[in-house]
């Protein structure tokens, strides 16, 4: 049986369409766990700064540094309580600035993480407006509610924290105040005008400072519907991603989204002569129902990219894959935009242990799984991701092909949903363990010192170093994948790709006439016509008499 034949729609005039993020590859820092330049156990910029080479070495075009801003610490950094301060765990202004002047010595772009839909419970307004009481004009920039029932006992209305629990909590006045995610979180109003206004003086403060573009939390959730109005389901949760709720997707948010790209635009080359032709992008975290939805975020005048959330979300399944990318690629093309693909990042558990896990399970797992079927679907899953047209992100350690820790005892875990019943996302903390470097030492070379949450103690074999020079090691199959991806004349541009007959549970497809990817996702070698000259591939294979076997969870490239 062979899956069925049919060409990927035309593609648009590539022609028109510029600019280095179109399909670029963006490298997520996750600064608390890749570096640790002071030996406090904990990452930091000076780190990151040592690594930079690495970075460069690695082929990536783009670092996103997740935050880095002072802040309590309540969400790991995403409760910001100033957004022009560097924590003084991660180091000072006078680092980010070295860093970034760095980064772009080496040819690399830096991207910068945003924090809009919510501030931290210390950040300067949200204390003076506690400060100040009901009634104050402070309080309407976030959203202060009086309480239900007879003496404002309950919450004004029935929105659950994605973290679990009521997503309202009540200050010592009687007054409550809306936080989406932890109670240390609250949610900025945006219908003030003083939150859009400060929130385009801070994109000006980091693009003065020569960044490159921003990652956008939350972009979904910025406006509230009109009234706040209560959902009426016992199941928030389960709704969530699947329909439009009153608080994430609103329409309203593009509009913020159109002034923040006229503020990009501002710094464009032409306007300030001197500056060096570089365009900044504004990448859209945007949990939506459907690609088509996500599409919204990336209108010529708002967003560049938005995260490919339902191809994470994906099972190592040739037709699911299909489905997926299709629909990826016919909702951006309207847009303009170009399709991003994703497979981690630090709120859900690697690839590597989620497929090695029956699927179906979710992004939050606890169980090990089968872990060298998950190593051979993680490498294969990455090398399809690395071939497909648009722009990827890799998450720090997946090149190392990192399994998530799924055993951290429960003392030293710090993910705040964790701690609260229900949250949908308590189990984080295992894509965040620090990185591994040297095949020993306290903390595999992450620092001189330990490491905030505990490494398992096989990771030394992991490491950068033990992976370095290993033909078969993970690591350089992605040094291997993006060296070609570079080079390549077909693989980098365009926007669209063909399918070719293959046999149940394998992709086949090519990108211009000179490439060709082959991705078996079954657990069976399968035989099929040499598409060309191998290029790489994601375990061995054989090429004999114009025939290829493709092992069992396999992806091969080929010159064609
Ligand atoms: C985003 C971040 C996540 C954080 C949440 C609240 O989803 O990726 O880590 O907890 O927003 O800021």
């Amino acid at each position: 049986m062979t899956q069925h034949l049919a060409a990927a729609p035309a593609a648009p005039t590539t022609g028109t369409h510029t600019g280095w993020w179109r399909d670029a590859v963006i490298y997520q820092v996750y600064p608390r766990s890749f570096a640790d330049g002071n030996g406090d156990g904990m990452g930091d910029l000076e780190g990151i700064r040592s690594r930079l080479p690495y970075l460069r070495d690695l082929g990536v075009d783009a670092v996103w540094l997740s935050p880095f801003y002072a802040s309590p610490q309540a969400d790991a950094g995403y409760d910001v309580a100033d957004y022009r301060a560097i924590d003084p765990m991660f180091g000072t202004l006078l680092d980010a600035d070295a860093l970034i002047r760095e980064a772009h010595a080496l040819d690399l772009r830096v991207i910068v993480d945003l924090v809009p839909n919510h501030s931290s419970d210390r950040h300067e307004w949200f204390q003076r407006a506690l400060k100040e009481g009901p009634g104050s004009p402070l309080r309407e920039r976030y959203h202060f509610r009086p309480g239900k029932g007879e003496s404002g006992e309950l919450p004004p209305n029935d929105w659950e924290s994605i973290f679990g629990g009521p997503a309202w909590t009540r200050t010592a006045d009687g007054e409550w105040y809306l936080h989406l995610f932890a109670p240390e979180q609250p949610d900025f109003n945006w219908e003030h005008p003083a939150v859009r206004d400060e929130f385009r003086s801070i994109l000006r403060f980091w693009l003065d400072m020569g960044v490159d573009g921003f990652r956008v939390d939350v972009a979904h959730g910025l406006v509230k519907a009109e009234g706040l109005p209560d959902i009426g389901s016992h199941d928030q949760l389960k709704l969530l991603g699947n329909d439009v709720m009153p608080f994430f997707d609103q329409d309203g948010v593009h509009e913020i989204y159109r002034s923040w790209n006229q503020v990009l635009t501002e710094y464009s080359p032409s306007l300030r002569p001197g500056v060096p032709p570089r365009d900044r992008i504004l990448v859209a975290e945007a949990w939506t129902p459907t690609v088509e939805r996500t599409a919204n975020y990336v209108r010529p005048d708002e967003m560049h990219q938005a995260f490919n959330f339902q191809y994470l979300g994906t099972h190592w399944d040739a037709a699911e894959l299909r489905t997926v990318i299709d629909a990826s690629l016919a909702a951006m093309r309207p847009v303009g935009a170009p399709t991003t693909w994703v497979l981690s990042n630090h709120d859900v558990t690697r690839h590597a242990t989620r497929f090695a896990n029956p699927p179906g399970l979710g992004t939050q797992l606890r169980t090990p799984g089968d872990r060298a079927l998950g190593l051979r679907r993680a490498r294969a899953a990455s090398l399809l991701m690395l071939a497909l047209p648009g722009s990827a992100y890799v998450y720090q350690g997946e090149e190392l092909g990192l399994p998530d820790v799924t055993d951290l005892p429960d003392e030293v875990r710090q993910d705040p949903s964790f701690f609260r019943a229900t949250g949908q996302d308590g189990y984080r903390d295992g894509c965040r363990v620090p990185i591994p470097w040297t095949e020993t030492g306290p903390s595999y070379g992450f620092g001189a010192g330990g490491s905030w949450l505990p490494q398992p103690t096989t990771w030394g074999p992991l490491s950068v170093e033990s992976q370095t020079g290993d033909p078969h090691s993970t690591l350089e199959l992605y040094r291997s994948a993006l060296t070609i991806r570079r080079t390549h004349p077909d693989l980098g541009a365009g926007e669209s790709l063909t399918w070719l007959p293959s046999p149940d549970g394998v992709l086949a497809f090519t990108r211009h006439p000179g490439f060709t990817c082959t991705a078996n996702t079954t657990g069976a070698p399968v035989s099929l016509p040499a598409p060309g000259r191998l290029l790489l591939a994601s375990t061995e294979v054989t090429v004999a008499g114009g025939m290829v076997t493709l092992p069992a969870d396999t992806t091969a490239w080929w010159a064609v």
